[in-house]
């Protein structure tokens, strides 16, 4: 059938140059905008974009230190996020993901799993206030570890099994208090199904899991871990994040993560990585999350402060392609912003 009709279009291109109105002219869609919007195939919806907040210790509403890397963007207390919160929803966004940045650091992560520490402190606080905010915890141990690693460290290794124990038992503390999703950020096998077990186990099997299954050891988290103060203090984290060369292995890890239990499955960078995330959307009907990184953010805010790229048109057609390739939901900094521009033109 598509043969035939290429076939009659090409006969039909050959009669004569003048009846080129006789064939498909892909121009005839695209004369207005109304025509173009009514066959645009992608949208970027608020409720798909998760807007990211780092948390420190510390109270008052105007706690805040700037991240230089990030424009835009603070550590900031609980207080004055709170604060913040209150547009972040008027603007028509649904959710955030936290990272929290301890006073203290040790090499067990303690401050991950205790009852008081940040990002417990941080969600009960929201949830109380905001009932309706979907909460995402990212649960990884970097940030809370001395060392900036995202698993325990014996003998100058990350050591996967012992990780286990402590990322689920912050991954409980994040549900106990409050949190609704739980998104394993660490990269350690087997994390999904210890935190499914240990959440089943203590009453929490309805708090879902959002994997970052394919993240990749990527230049991209640079400006992140200036934000997170979670730099590894030694070597690098090539040997639990993936080779940016392979986007075999990484279905193989969204396959994993499917099977230990995750409820969502992210691929993280996203544009370059645009592909896997296309991939992944091919090989399972769960929803695909794609984390557009500080770096990815970082550039674009560069350029735009340098007047070298208009950041509105950049940002829209940024996101819309990770729709396209097949995210349902973006984590992105471009989130506020974008939910401000899509307010302004309502
Ligand atoms: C924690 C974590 C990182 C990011 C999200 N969770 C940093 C890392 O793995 O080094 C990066 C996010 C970003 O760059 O925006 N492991």
């Amino acid at each position: 059938m598509a043969n035939l009709v290429t076939e009659s279009a090409k006969s039909r291109l050959n009669e004569s140059n003048s009846q080129f109105d006789s064939y498909y002219r892909p121009r005839r869609l695209r004369s207005t905008q109304a025509l173009r919007a009514m066959v645009r195939e992608t949208k970027v919806d608020l409720n798909k974009l998760i807007h990211p907040l780092f948390l420190i210790e510390g109270s008052g509403k105007d706690k805040k230190n700037p991240i230089n890397s990030m424009p835009g963007f603070c550590q900031q207390s609980i207080d004055s996020a709170l604060f913040e919160l209150e547009n972040i929803q008027k603007s028509g966004l649904g959710s955030v993901i936290l990272f929290g940045i301890p006073d203290e650091k040790d090499t067990q992560a303690s401050q991950s799993y205790e009852e008081t520490g940040i990002i417990q402190k941080a969600i009960r606080a929201f949830k109380k206030e905001f009932p309706e905010l979907v909460v995402i915890a990212d649960t990884c141990l970097c940030e809370y570890m001395s060392h900036g690693h995202c698993g325990i460290v014996c003998d100058g290794q990350v050591v996967n099994d012992a990780s286990l124990n402590i990322l689920a038992k912050a991954a409980l503390a994040q549900a106990q208090a409050g949190a609704d999703i739980i998104a394993p950020s660490d990269m350690m096998d087997g994390r999904v199904a210890a935190i499914r077990q240990t959440l089943d186990d203590n009453g929490f099997s309805n708090t879902p899991i959002m994997a970052y299954s394919a993240k990749f050891a990527s230049a991209f988290y640079g400006p992140f871990r200036e934000a997170a103060q979670s730099a590894p203090q030694f070597g690098d984290r090539k040997s639990y994040q993936m080779d940016p060369a392979n986007g075999r292995e990484a279905l193989r890890e969204v396959e994993l993560d499917i099977m230990e239990g995750a409820d969502i499955v992210m691929v993280k960078p996203a544009l370059p990585y645009l592909d896997v995330i296309h991939a992944t959307r091919q090989i399972t009907n769960l929803p695909v999350a794609a984390y557009n990184v500080s770096g990815e953010y970082s550039m674009v805010k560069a350029a735009a402060q340098n007047g070298w790229i208009d950041e509105k048109k950049v940002v829209e057609e940024v996101l819309t392609s990770i729709a396209r390739a097949g995210a349902d939901l973006i984590i992105t900094y471009h989130a506020r912003d974008f939910a401000n521009w899509t307010k302004a033109q309502a």
